[in-house]
């Protein structure tokens, strides 16, 4: 054995090892160099069929030359360690100052909560939910419901006209027209409920919206007294304010119903008109071709904006309508 071969193992170690550039080609240098079949390994492996004088000298010298070896991978190891970890560092880099995207997810308007509300009431009790449009003939928004002519609600200013004038159109000033949609098309019995968007030629104040919502009531079937019509509004009621809520009925006029009554509440330690309802106008059956001798009905209508105040102590209607989510998401709508 040749101790300049011994130096030329180290110095070509020393050069693969500084060539390589990454952990991974160092590897592969450390391998040729410092592995099983690295020259300076079969070496180290022969000194055993050397004699006890050769052994000594090749050995001291194949010792420091592995020793000068491990020193070069130690150095090369930790020179590319270093470059990788600040390397890291650079590349894997997140800014925590960034400001976040804040996504809002959405929700529902509180009228629309207070409207499922409902409807999910009544399904539950077997009533279904009926739909009918914005734009309705003046005819089913009137006259079939036994409004006359020259009844106050027609004049210019309670009801939004559609021109042409003579198309007799107009936007629903409540939501009986499907009353008579549903009396129309279908048979009793009729256990239906339907909510939606009603108009009047009203200035927005603090009571006051010319776009509201409304949900109708109306039961048709063999037997229907006022008793249902209270037990009816009592579930209703009670499932809107609490248990503790009293319903009252004090006598008034709807021309599609008779006899008719206000359905109060008394919520909060004080009465508070609620809505509209009555024992469905006999004339109102008669007009939609219902027997009257075999069939009587109930119906009741109130506002949703009018619940939802009461409800939560909402003093001014512009809340309900300005869409401020300040507003919004008292009502836990998830946004
Ligand atoms: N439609 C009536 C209103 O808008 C309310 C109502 C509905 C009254 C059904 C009686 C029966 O004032």
């Amino acid at each position: 054995m040749n101790p300049q071969d011994v130096q030329g193992w180290v110095s070509d170690a020393a050069q693969a090892f500084a060539q390589a550039d990454n952990l991974d080609s160092l590897k592969v240098a450390r391998l040729a160099h410092v592995g099983d079949k690295a020259p300076i390994s079969l070496a180290s492996r022969a000194l055993g069929s050397l004699s006890p004088d050769e052994k000594a000298s090749a050995g001291k010298i194949i010792g420091e030359a592995k020793a000068e070896i491990g020193r070069l991978l130690a150095d090369a190891t930790a020179r590319l360690e270093a470059e990788r970890d600040a390397r890291v560092l650079i590349e894997e880099v997140v800014d925590i100052t960034l400001p976040v995207q804040r996504a809002h997810r959405g929700g529902l308007h509180p009228i629309t909560i207070i409207k499922n509300e409902v409807s999910d009431f009544f399904i539950e009790q077997g009533f279904s939910v009926e739909e009918g449009p914005e734009l309705e003939s003046g005819w089913l928004n009137f006259d079939a419901l036994n409004i006359p002519a020259d009844h106050p609600a027609r004049t210019m200013q309670d009801t939004f006209y559609i021109e042409p004038i003579e198309s007799g159109m107009v936007l629903r000033t409540q939501t009986s027209p499907v009353q008579i949609r549903t009396m129309l098309s279908q048979q009793p019995p009729i256990y239906v409920i339907s909510p939606g968007r009603t108009f009047r030629a009203d200035e927005l104040d603090a009571t006051h919206s010319p776009v509201f919502h409304q949900v109708e009531g109306l039961v048709v079937d063999k037997g229907i007294t006022m008793a249902h019509l209270k037990g009816t509004l009592d579930n209703f009621a009670r499932h809107m304010f609490g248990d503790d809520v009293t319903t009252r009925l004090r006598p008034s006029f709807f021309p599609f119903t008779e006899p008719s009554a206000e359905v109060d509440i008394f919520f909060n330690g004080r009465w508070i008109e609620w809505g509209g309802c009555g024992m469905v106008n006999p004339k109102v059956l008669a007009t939609c071709g219902i027997d009257t001798s075999i069939f009587s009905g109930f119906a009741f209508g109130m506002g949703l904006e009018r619940t939802l105040m009461v409800r939560h102590g909402i003093t001014d209607m512009h809340d309900i309508v300005e869409g401020d989510l300040r507003f919004t998401r008292q009502f836990g709508v998830g946004l």
